[in-house]
């Protein structure tokens, strides 16, 4: 009987590069069909569609971010169940970063310039949080998931009212988020201690500050 082939640590290593190398600078693609679909496109003033694409971009940061911190969470989960679990809710992710990228381009915008550093500085929190036990990277998942559904909750109030396809998106997200923190829960998080939910608070605050420009 073959002995399966144990994996490389270097090849985990590539593996983890690779991935990070596609959020950054590819389009990984989505598994799920766009939210906005067919809705119609309604014509934007140049002030309006500014305020959308900046609002777009910091929803495309924040998937990028969120890629990362699974990514840096999963690689340091103990259990392979939280692993697999840090995983399949990534995939969701995926389908939100193609789905912010889709519109970004829609409204003649771009991504952020600054997402390898997006990128890195959420890997090393996600990795940090995991080293801590599964109790605490399920945790981790449940306070940025429902910072997410709050935020996008804030978006939808101050995105141009017109804008009905960039809504259709983020509504979708939303759903998607609460059910990422709900699974998490279920799966035995635990509920972080302050300050740590006012600094990761703190740290999207600015991240959305510069996002919106940059
Ligand atoms: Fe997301
Ligand atoms: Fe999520």
């Amino acid at each position: 009987m073959a002995t399966p082939r144990l994996k490389h640590p270097l090849d985990h290593v590539l593996d983890q590069a690779q991935r990070a190398l596609e959020t950054v600078f590819g389009s990984p693609p989505a598994a799920r069909g766009n939210p906005a679909g067919d809705t119609p496109e309604v014509a934007l003033d140049a002030a309006e569609r500014r305020h959308a694409a900046g609002l777009m971009r910091i929803n495309h940061v924040g998937e990028v971010c969120a890629q990362a911190l699974y990514e840096g969470q999963a690689a340091v989960a103990r259990d392979p169940a939280t692993r697999d679990h840090l995983l399949e809710a990534a995939q969701e992710e995926t389908d939100h970063l193609a789905w912010c990228a889709d519109r970004l381009r829609e409204l003649d915008s771009r991504p952020s310039l600054l997402n390898p550093v997006w990128y890195a500085g959420s890997y090393a929190i996600g990795a940090l949080a995991g080293l801590r036990g599964d109790g605490w990277n399920l945790g981790f998942v449940v306070e940025t998931e429902r910072q997410v559904e709050a935020h996008l909750d804030e978006h939808l109030q101050t995105l141009p009212e017109a804008d009905l396809r960039s809504r259709a998106i983020l509504t979708t997200m939303k759903a998607d988020e609460a059910r990422h923190a709900d699974n998490a829960e279920a799966a035995g998080a635990r509920i972080l201690p302050q300050p740590i939910p006012s600094v990761m608070a703190a740290a999207s605050k600015l991240m959305k500050t510069v996002a919106y420009r940059l």
